[in-house]
């Protein structure tokens, strides 16, 4: 790893485009007094901004910390919690680490591949859903392991990972549709008020 350092003379302060999303990531570099050491906690506050990490962030973020893009381009690729693309309002992780290989993870993988009409590491055309594949998540006992969310499911098989995927796709428009009704509903009380 580079060398860590202070902010050099000259560097302008925040990100010029006045982009708003930028300024989290400019309260972490200036907490962490522009220090190289703390480039994975700035990517983080990145993705948190943006949702993912898009190159022209990258490359703010390495003009900043002054490290070499390449650097921090091999950073963001190499832990599997950074995505350099954008994701989908849902993700579902399959783990296709050897216990859960062992287990037919792959064919968790090809279900939810057909029945989805993507590719792993493709996001549906409507937004609504990422699929990945990662390496062992460090709960082998369970295997076969699927991160769906923020949860996560084990002892999977291809028809109870699809049907989960699917509820969990069909709650959200639910929950969607009751606060679209709800919204409706206020500006008709006050439209009458
Ligand atoms: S191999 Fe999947 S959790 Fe370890």
């Amino acid at each position: 790893m580079p060398t860590t350092g202070t902010k050099k003379k000259g560097v302008q302060e925040g990100h010029p485009s006045g982009d708003p999303r930028y300024k989290g990531i400019d309260r972490v570099l200036k907490k962490q007094h522009y220090q190289q050491d703390a480039l994975i906690e700035v990517l983080t506050s990145a993705q948190e901004a943006f949702g993912y990490l898009p190159e022209e962030v990258l490359i703010y973020i390495a003009r900043q910390l002054k490290l070499p893009f390449s650097w921090v381009y091999g950073v963001a690729t190499f832990y599997h919690f950074f995505s350099l693309k954008p994701q989908g309002e849902h993700t579902c992780i399959v783990c296709l680490g050897t216990a859960c290989y062992v287990g037919k993870a792959n064919e968790i993988v090809d279900a939810l591949q057909d029945e989805f009409h993507i590719e792993a590491g493709q996001t549906t055309p409507d937004g609504k859903l990422t699929l990945t594949t990662t390496r062992c998540l460090g709960c082998c006992g369970l295997a076969p392991v699927v991160v769906l969310g923020e949860q996560v499911l084990g002892k999977e098989t291809p028809e109870s990972t699809v049907a989960k995927v699917k509820a969990r796709l069909a709650g959200a428009q639910v929950e969607a549709a009751v606060a679209a009704e709800a919204m409706s509903g206020a500006r008709e009380e006050t439209a009458a008020t």
